[in-house]
């Protein structure tokens, strides 16, 4: 090693060592003479003075050091100077006394620095992401995400689960995003595709006897990228075989556990509180409500059935819903203009017709512009059913089930942040469990599959699964963390009967089914176990537990929302060569 020490390594316990440190120049400042250097590395900052008592070569090299250089230096550690301790850093006791300053190499100016107060914009991160990760803050997020993946190793080896990797070159699985394909090379006109999720082969694998498989598995998704999704992102990835949904779940707990005592020093309760998919949309309108705070939905459309006003009255008798939340005591905060941006924000945002409300006033009435078209009866009853204080303020959908639950789910989450209903430090977990079995695909109209087509029904809705399929629930859970969901899972169908009875009601025929899965239904004739399992989004827990809102930043190297890698260039264009050898025509793309 070049260097005896780190830069955030040294304490007034090394008083009197000779050391020799290695990192980038943060910072350097001329005093008449004395150059004082921060050298700095990943693991902190520590002063280095240079002055003549070190020799003319050390302080003709200082005096050429620029930020970001880096920069080798020996010499003695010593006491700072009376009152010049700096409290912040903890080598800020000390100070190096150089006596050799050597340049290993040179930075040309950088486009940014990453100690610079203001944050570049994200594109100039995005390509210089070398200088940006030699920022703090990303660094600190980054040992955060090793940590995070280290428990969990040591957590699932702890629990007898074996680390299998599987394919990256495999076939379509479909967790219902379009595919990467790849294309190959031997067999013309036939393609790879990269893994949507190993979710096959860790069945095959539990048919195989492996009984408890973890991996950290890297997935590949083409589908519309937000702040929380990347076109490539990694999973936690796990399968059990004899278990039932309440035994991966305990697990998981624990893992939990683990991690919020590791990482944020606080005991989690467990089990973690959970919730069916059911209840979870109607007190909250969302399959992962944020329940660091309340704000729950209350529904209201009873009471439009005994009004006239054609606004809640028209949505009810057309087979919709009024629901609405209240925000407590601070109706004050709403102006008309900001109600106005909450209305837009719910006709936008969510295809709502419009946002209602009422303030209560001092007097405990309601006040709006619509509540002279409201029956006393009736406004009496919105006061009942929410219970209403002065200085609340009450915010109504009247729609169809899908947009009062999205639109309110959005307008409870924009609220809860506006208002600062909660410390955003801390951190709440959840389940919900039981999710529908199929969901409709609006564009295509069809059926698909809620989590995906190998999830089991629970076993009281197996009668239903034919007649009733709307109203079958399935042994799937999600882990909810903020209001994100982190993880996703199901205990899987093993018998290949159902397996073929779900496919039909996804309109998968035999020959399709064969075709496509025929390795698993076969596997599922060979002995095929009980199991089930989940895969967490690691992206999005080490995002949640670092208290950040933007799953790029904790990723080294991410995609921007236009999935491209901005340092790297990535796609790009190849030469016509490998396109012959893999018998693929590029079509002109359309002019604008
Ligand atoms: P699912 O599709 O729910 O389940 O994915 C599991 C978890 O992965 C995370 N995730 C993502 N993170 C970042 N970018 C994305 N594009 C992205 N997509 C998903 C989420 C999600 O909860 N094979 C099943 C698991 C199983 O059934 O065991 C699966 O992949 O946090
Ligand atoms: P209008 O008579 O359509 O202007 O609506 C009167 C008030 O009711 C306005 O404040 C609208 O924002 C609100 N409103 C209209 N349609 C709906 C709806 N479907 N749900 C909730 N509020 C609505």
């Amino acid at each position: 090693m070049l260097r005896s020490h780190t830069c955030g390594q040294l304490r007034s316990t090394d008083i009197d060592q000779q050391v020799t440190l290695c990192g980038w120049v943060d910072k350097s400042r001329d005093h008449g003479g004395t150059i004082f250097l921060d050298l700095r590395d990943r693991y902190g900052k520590t002063q280095v003075v240079v002055n003549p008592d070190g020799g003319a070569e050390a302080l003709e090299t200082a005096k050429k050091l620029r930020s970001e250089d880096v920069a080798l230096i020996t010499g003695l550690v010593s006491p700072r100077l009376e009152g010049k301790a700096n409290a912040k850093l903890p080598t800020g006791d000390i100070e190096i006394r150089a006596t050799e300053v050597r340049l290993l190499n040179r930075c040309k100016t950088p486009p940014f620095f990453p100690n610079q107060e203001e944050l570049p914009g994200e594109d100039l991160r995005l390509k210089y992401r070398y200088i940006d990760l030699r920022r703090e803050t990303m660094q600190q997020i980054l040992v955060q995400r090793s940590q995070i993946i280290k428990s969990m190793r040591d957590y699932f080896a702890d629990n007898d689960f074996i680390d299998v990797e599987t394919p990256i070159l495999g076939r379509s699985t479909p967790e219902g995003a379009r595919d990467y394909l790849v294309p190959s090379r031997v067999h013309w006109g036939h393609f790879f595709a990269l893994p949507q999720s190993p979710q096959l082969y860790k069945q095959i694998l539990m048919v195989a006897g492996y009984d408890r498989y973890v991996q950290i598995a890297r997935c590949f998704r083409d589908e519309d990228l937000r702040a929380d999704r990347q076109p490539e992102f990694t999973q936690l990835d796990m399968e059990m075989s004899f278990v039932d949904a309440d035994d991966v779940l305990n697990m998981i707990d624990g893992l939990m556990a683990k991690l919020a005592n590791e990482l944020l020093g606080i005991d989690l309760p467990t089990p973690l509180p959970r919730m069916t998919y059911d209840e979870a949309v109607r007190r909250y309108g969302s399959d992962a409500p944020d329940l660091r705070f309340g704000m729950e939905i209350v529904d209201c459309s009873d009471l439009a059935q005994r009004t006239a006003f054609r606004v809640f009255r028209g949505a009810v008798d057309a087979g919709g819903f009024v629901r609405g939340i209240k925000v407590e005591r601070r109706a004050e905060e709403f102006s008309r203009k900001r109600i106005d941006e909450l209305t837009e924000f719910m006709k936008n945002d969510f295809g709502a017709k419009g946002l209602a409300w009422f303030r209560v006033e001092a007097d405990g009435s309601l006040w709006s512009p619509i509540s002279k078209n409201v029956e006393p009866e009736v406004l009496d009853g919105f006061k009942a059913k929410f219970s209403t204080e002065p200085g609340d303020l009450i915010l109504l959908l009247a729609d169809t089930w899908e947009v009062t639950c999205k639109g309110l789910s959005g307008l409870r989450r924009q609220l809860g942040a506006e208002l600062k209903l909660y410390d955003p430090k801390q951190m709440h977990f959840s389940w919900v469990t039981e999710f529908p079995m199929f969901d409709k695909d609006e564009e295509e109209d069809r059926c698909v599959a809620m989590h995906h087509p190998f999830t089991a029904p629970r076993p009281e809705d197996l009668d239903n699964l034919k007649d009733r399929p709307d109203a079958c629930r399935a042994q799937a859970y999600d882990l909810v963390i903020n209001g994100y969901e982190a993880g996703g899972g199901t205990i899987r169908i093993h018998d290949p009967q159902t397996q073929q009875t779900v496919f039909d009601l996804l309109g998968i025929s035999e020959e399709m089914a064969e075709d496509r899965f025929g390795f698993l239904l076969d596997a599922l004739r060979y002995g095929a176990p009980p199991h089930g399992g989940i895969a967490l989004g690691i992206d999005r827990i080490v995002m949640l537990f670092a208290g950040l809102d933007n799953i790029r930043d904790c990723i080294a190297f991410p995609k921007t929302q236009r999935a491209m890698d901005l340092m790297t260039e990535a796609p790009g264009q190849v030469e016509t060569k490998q396109l012959h050898e893999l018998h693929i025509q590029v079509e002109t793309p359309p002019t604008k």
